[in-house]
């Protein structure tokens, strides 16, 4: 029996529930003769911007145990090449096109969806919530409770498409956070980005990240990904895009227990150009032998009753 694999994100049909994630697949194009991009549920481009970014100096990426840190600095070609360039290949594909978006003012995210919206191809936006506000001496969108609201309820005004508010991971309470973007209008949750870390050259005594501090991601922050999902699931009834060291289908398995309807791949692409392709078709092969007649009703479905006692 071949399981059924397609599931519904804020009324968005994905054939599958594996997606690409931001920042580490580009903006789809450059991965179409690598990946059969008709086979994933679908992806996130790189975030965009009102204006063209450089980027971050180098080093900017360095490999860590289970994992790397980058500080990119979110480097991309702005809305408007996205839009006139890029956006018009992907038209062949059936894939979902998620358009992520960022700024430093809530103005340039209103510009950037506002330009989006007047262009065909993607099926929703997702904000991404983790970058240093300017107006408010830097303090992180995604680690205030208001600073998000505001910016979710203002983004969630202009949008003419769902709207996933991608998450921070470094706060003290995602519940928190989850709750104040569904009250906000988030109609969906994608989380986590990455954790604010810092590696040192001891030789050297330099940090080994040219912007000092980068962000985490890969195997290594998994479990704390997996139990932010858990955390957020339990707060809000939205559907949540669980990601965060995903590299196996099992992996997306954990995910999808914990809560999520969908996941995301990032870091793993570094390692196998074609991990997205592979988690996707390993898990429906997966949902086979494991007699799951529905990969959905993997959703939230973590098993917390007491364990039996041993022996
Ligand atoms: C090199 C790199 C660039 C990234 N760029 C973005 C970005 O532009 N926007 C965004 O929302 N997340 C970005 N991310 C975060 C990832 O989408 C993802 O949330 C994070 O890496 C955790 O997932 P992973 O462990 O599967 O990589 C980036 C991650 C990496 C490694």
């Amino acid at each position: 029996m071949k399981p059924q694999m397609e599931v519904t994100v804020a009324g968005i049909r994905l054939r599958n529930p594996v997606l690409a994630a931001s920042g580490t697949f580009g903006y789809g194009i450059e991965f179409e003769e690598i990946v059969s991009l008709d086979r994933i549920g679908g992806f996130v481009t790189k975030g965009l911007s009102r204006e063209p970014m450089a980027g971050n100096a180098a080093p900017r990426i360095i490999e860590t145990a289970a994992g790397m840190m980058n500080a990119i600095g979110l480097q991309n070609v702005g809305v408007k090449a996205f839009i006139e360039k890029k956006l018009p290949q992907l038209r062949k594909y059936s894939c979902a096109v998620i358009a992520n978006v960022f700024g430093y003012e809530i103005e340039d995210y209103l510009a950037v969806i506002e330009a989006l919206n007047a262009a065909e191809g993607m099926a929703a936006y997702e904000l991404n919530a983790s970058c240093p506000n300017t107006k408010h001496g830097g303090q992180v969108f995604g680690t205030d409770a208001g600073l998000l609201g505001e910016l979710v309820t203002r983004a969630k005004a202009v949008s003419k498409r769902p709207l996933f508010v991608k998450l921070s991971p470094n706060v003290t309470s995602i519940s928190e956070m989850a709750r104040a973007a569904e009250q906000a209008g988030a109609d969906a949750l994608s989380l986590v980005n990455t954790f604010v870390a810092l590696s040192i050259d001891i030789k050297t005594r330099r940090p080994r990240i040219a912007n000092i501090t980068g962000g985490l991601s890969g195997p290594a922050i998994r479990p704390i990904a997996v139990r932010m999902v858990w955390e957020a699931a339990k707060a809000v009834k939205i559907p949540i895009i669980g990601l965060g060291g995903i590299t196996t289908p099992e992996d997306a398995v954990e995910f999808m227990l914990a809560g999520a309807t969908a996941v995301q791949v990032g870091t793993a692409s570094y390692a196998d150009p074609r991990a997205v392709e592979h988690i996707a078709t390993g898990l429906e092969r997966w949902c086979a032998r494991n007699h799951v007649e529905r990969v959905s009703d993997l959703t939230g479905k973590l098993d917390t009753s007491p364990q039996p006692a041993q022996g």
